[in-house]
């Protein structure tokens, strides 16, 4: 592992990173075949995968012959990251690294890809941590997003419920967003695909339970919302959850 950068190790992942390298959606889920297959990832080209949590992305491509870097700021969820590279031998196409996205010691231009699974809504600074991404990419090179994506009329009511279930959410873009800054990066959409889903309010809330104050802080607030804008949140269901995910290809 390359030497740490700042101090941003987040106790929310370090106590969960167990939880995540065990995850079925974290592991397994549809939007890493679609964001792999959308990326176009091949044998030989280097990629950054960036918030690599317990390395799930990074692995992947490396299982496709892609050489990566994976990055992350927390000791917890990269030691989850380096037993499964170990596990799944490939530990000589990952390298991990120590870093949060503002602060990345890596190259730039030096990537074909630039992944970023889950974990966008994480950044204190969304401009700011496009910019870093593209910045890595070399000409041509490929940056690929999967992250949840509210529709607008309820983003500031799904931001909410998301930070009570986990202090380290920042903010989920809708689609608008994400097209401005995409924009304003000099970027050029080539891949686009906004997936709904039906799932269960325990489901989302995992890997924090009911039981525990941050599931019961959720769950007042969302009663605590008018009946219309509950009822579109769980599609009339009392254990129901409306999960959004965009995922994207853009181009430098
Ligand atoms: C849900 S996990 C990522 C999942 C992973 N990308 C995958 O495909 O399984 C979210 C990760 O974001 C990381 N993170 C949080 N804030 C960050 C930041 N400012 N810069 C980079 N990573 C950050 C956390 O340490 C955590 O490991």
């Amino acid at each position: 592992m390359s030497t740490p950068q700042g101090d941003d190790a987040s106790p929310f992942f370090s106590r969960h990173a167990a939880a995540y390298a065990q995850s079925p959606g974290h592991a397994r889920g549809e939007d890493l075949w679609q964001l792999l297959d959308a990326l176009d990832a091949r044998p030989g080209q280097r990629a950054c995968d960036v918030a690599t949590g317990t390395g799930h992305t990074a692995l992947a491509l490396a299982e496709r012959g892609v050489q990566v870097d994976a990055v992350d700021p927390t000791p917890a969820m990269l030691a989850e990251a380096e037993r499964l590279a170990a596990e799944r031998r490939v530990t000589d196409r990952v390298r991990l690294v120590r870093a949060a996205v503002d602060d990345m010691p890596l190259t730039a231009g030096a990537y074909d890809i630039v992944a970023c699974r889950r974990a966008f809504h994480h950044f204190p600074d969304p401009p700011r941590a496009v910019g870093a991404m593209a910045q890595l990419l070399a000409p041509g090179g490929r940056l690929g997003v999967s992250d949840m994506c509210p529709p607008s009329d309820l983003a500031a009511d799904i931001n909410h419920l998301e930070r009570l279930r986990d202090p380290t959410h920042r903010e989920a873009l809708t689609e608008d967003a994400w097209r401005t800054l995409l924009a304003q990066a000099g970027l050029t959409v080539r891949f686009w695909l906004l997936q709904e889903e039906r799932t269960s309010f325990a489901q989302w809330l995992a890997p924090v339970s009911l039981e525990e104050s941050a599931g019961r802080s959720v769950q007042q607030a969302l009663q605590a919302l008018p009946a219309s804008r509950r009822d579109r949140l769980q599609g009339g269901r009392a254990d129901g959850w409306l999960k959004r995910r965009l995922v994207f290809v853009a181009q430098r």
